[in-house]
């Protein structure tokens, strides 16, 4: 069963949201290059707990850390370490945020100094690609709409979508009923109804959509060692359209 969130469920994840939103936008305006991720991290976890709020990470399936961080190659649930970011890398920060019992969740993909052009093309199409599965999260679509809203629009710029790793409904816990792959046929699976609160987070390759885990048991990267991008909002399906949460106002 997906779960549906009453209006003062929505009170509390729109704060929940807006937290997250503006420690997100705090994080970017550091990533420049010789920064480190777990600096990064660091001022994460620092901005969360300011806020009278949790990172929801840290702990889960004792993950170690605020953030996941995930430089070029790493497509989700890279690692924040010592290591300096360098000028044409990319780089994903992916925070949740509990606040009172109300957890949230979003990443976005940054340029560290200049990048090339074809990287760059990469972070629009994913982040355009996450604005095109947003469309589609509307009462009486059904799941697979958004699935497939997120495919067509990468395929059809040249890139590929992951298929390990899908969105999920999001809310009284950090992953909830349904999955929300990144690819599909459009018309399947249930149909959307308000008060429905999901993570939609396109995974996007430059190459090919293969991935492998390495040794630290999380950080998924690409089979080809291209780069990879990825976006995500915590979205609720309202009588009124899809309502981003995790953005400022
Ligand atoms: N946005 C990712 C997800 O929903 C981040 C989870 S990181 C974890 O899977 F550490 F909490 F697993
Ligand atoms: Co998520």
């Amino acid at each position: 069963m997906i779960p549906l969130k009453s209006e003062h469920d929505l009170v509390m994840l729109r704060v929940s949201g807006r937290i997250l939103a503006r420690v997100l936008r705090k994080l970017q305006e550091i990533v420049k290059p010789g920064i480190t991720t777990a600096q990064i991290d660091a001022l994460a976890e620092e901005l969360v707990l300011k806020e009278n709020a949790q990172p929801a990470f840290k702990g889960y399936k004792e993950y170690p850390f605020a953030t996941c961080t995930s430089a070029n190659a790493a497509i989700v649930h890279g690692m924040p370490d010592e290591k300096r970011l360098e000028e044409g890398d990319i780089i994903s920060i992916d925070l949740g945020v509990i606040y009172q019992e109300y957890f949230t969740d979003a990443a976005v993909t940054v340029p560290v100094g200049n990048i090339d052009a074809k990287k760059r093309k990469l972070i629009e199409v994913t982040k355009k690609s996450l604005a095109e599965g947003i469309k589609q999260a509307k009462v009486g679509n059904h799941l697979s709409d958004i699935s497939y809203g997120i495919q067509n629009y990468v395929e059809k710029n040249g890139f590929s979508v992951v298929r390990q790793f899908v969105g999920h409904g999001i809310g009284r816990s950090l992953h909830e009923e349904p999955e929300i792959p990144n690819f599909g046929r459009p018309n399947h699976g249930p149909i959307l109804k308000a008060g429905m609160v999901f993570a939609i987070e396109p995974m996007v390759n430059m190459g090919t959509w293969e991935a492998e885990i390495l040794e630290n048991g999380w950080t998924a990267v690409t089979l080809d060692r291209l780069p990879s991008a990825h976006f995500e909002h915590t979205v609720a399906i309202t009588e009124m359209g899809p309502e981003i949460l995790t953005k400022e106002q």
